[in-house]
């Protein structure tokens, strides 16, 4: 047996089974946390020198050393070993490669501490990257929902027309879900943001380590307070696949609307071409592709939540290898989740509102109704009488009577002025309580939307 192949090789008598290399290795996947990695092994170093476990100079050859591999895996040109099973292995190995001091690194650390920590800074970055991108989809609803002026459209409850709002008002309630993701991707970020480092494999250390000065090298807002807990804990992954997961859910109810309001019968909207697909065999065809799969991607994220939640679910303390399963779901989450930011916030941009679609069928007196009532609320009458006395017109006029116009104008309760709530447009207008869908409430919205944007944009730098 070749004795440099594994980092564990001492107490072994042969070479690993080449089925227990594939299933094992994770280096294929987190090779992606080499920057992470790095960056722990460099605190760690500086750590050992300050508190006298290693000399300046061993400190200094390490992080040249670390600087190195940093330099050949961004480039390319890092060659893995057939022992590399993982990134911590890679680094390792490579550093020892370089400078003798190599076989120092690992001095009261374990790969147990070391992934946690990685993960942990991956996760932090990442979680920031997602939270940058959805900022760039809230700015686009914010500038959509501005050029869309007083243009309206029928709110929905039940996929049934209810009552008309603005087109503004529509674009930004999506608007204010992604504000309550980036809030959750700054939890989840908080949660990964504690220092597993000095931990060890699992119960700290007999050698004067100091844990919290690894830490404020690498940023870490706090430090571990349990060893065993330190090694054992992924609930920050699970807190991240489930700011994801909720993100995922929103972008699949925006991709819904898009699919339906591109839809002929509705015809709401329309996709730019780069941004629809056609059909191999019905050439007329334009089809709503990215908001079918911004719809769809979250059954994949919730999946990778899911999924993880079941690998956690009774494992023992501390480490199990069963952990190694937290990356993969939590990487093709982020990616998916980037991807679909970019995509969907490209047909955003780019689709054309059919204003005069949204505004015809907008224009059902029946959408009215209520304004009907609440017309009669503001003249002293009791608002169940108001509800039964419009909602025997609309009865009335359904089964053929005449308009509910016609009938509103004749009736002695209502008349003229009441009547004419119901023309096109008025009643959009008259909802302006906060929050509300005319166009006075709207036009604080859009400021407070705004600001909104700023502060956290300015958080995320
Ligand atoms: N590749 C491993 C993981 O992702 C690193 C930790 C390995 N620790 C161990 N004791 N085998 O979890």
């Amino acid at each position: 047996m070749d004795d440099s192949a594994t980092l564990w090789h001492g107490r072994f008598g042969g070479d690993p089974a080449d089925a227990l290399r594939a299933l094992n290795d994770s280096l294929p996947f987190d090779r992606r946390m080499f920057r992470e990695d790095i960056a722990g092994s460099r605190a760690h170093a500086t750590m050992l020198a300050a508190v006298g476990l290693i000399t300046g100079e061993e400190r200094d050859a390490l992080c040249a050393a670390l600087d190195t591999v940093e330099a050949e895996m961004a480039g390319g040109a890092f060659v893995a070993a057939p022992g590399d099973e993982d990134i911590h292995t890679a680094v390792e190995r490579r550093v020892t490669e370089i400078t003798p001091a190599g076989a120092k690194l690992h001095t009261g650390r374990s790969r147990n501490d070391q992934v946690a920590a990685d993960l942990r800074l991956w996760t932090r970055s990442a979680l920031d990257d997602v939270a940058r991108a959805v900022l760039g989809v809230q700015r686009t609803l914010l500038s959509r929902a501005t050029d869309a002026g007083e243009a309206r459209l029928p709110g929905y409850t039940h996929l049934q027309q209810a009552q008309p709002v603005l087109l503004a008002h529509h674009l930004l309630a999506h608007g204010w879900a992604l504000a309550r993701d980036v809030e959750r991707l700054a939890e989840a970020r908080g949660r990964a943001d504690v220092s597993p480092l000095g931990a060890g494999a699992l119960a700290g250390s007999s050698l004067p380590l100091d844990p919290e000065r690894t830490a404020a090298e690498l940023g870490f807002a706090s430090v571990f307070e349990n060893s065993l807990d330190a090694v054992a804990d992924r609930d920050f992954v699970v807190d991240a696949l489930y700011a994801l997961a909720v993100l995922g859910v929103h972008l699949s109810r925006v991709g819904e609307e898009l699919v339906v309001w591109s839809s002929s019968e509705f015809g709401f909207v329309e996709l730019d071409d780069a941004y629809a697909t056609g059909s191999s065999m019905m050439p007329q065809k334009k089809n709503p592709d990215v908001a079918e799969l911004a719809r769809a991607k979250a059954g994949r994220l919730i999946g990778h939540l899911t999924g993880l939640l079941a690998t956690l679910k009774g494992l023992p303390l501390a480490y199990a290898k069963d952990l190694q399963e937290d990356k993969e779901p939590l990487f093709d989450a982020v990616d998916t989740t980037l991807l679909t930011l970019s995509a969907l916030d490209g047909l955003l941009s780019t689709a054309r509102f059919n204003t005069g679609r949204m505004a015809d069928a907008a224009a059902s007196p029946y959408s009215s109704a209520t304004d009907m009532a609440e017309w009669l609320v503001g003249r002293g009458t009791p608002f169940r009488e108001a509800h039964a006395a419009v909602g025997e017109l609309v009865r009335r006029s359904l089964a053929g009577e005449g308009s509910l116009a016609e009938l509103a104008a004749a009736d002695d309760r209502l008349g003229p002025e009441a009547a004419a709530l119901l023309e096109p447009g008025a009643s959009a207008t008259r909802r302006n309580t906060r929050g509300a869908g005319g166009p006075e409430a709207v036009a604080a919205q859009l400021e407070r939307f705004r600001e909104r944007i700023e502060t956290d944009a300015a958080r995320l730098g």
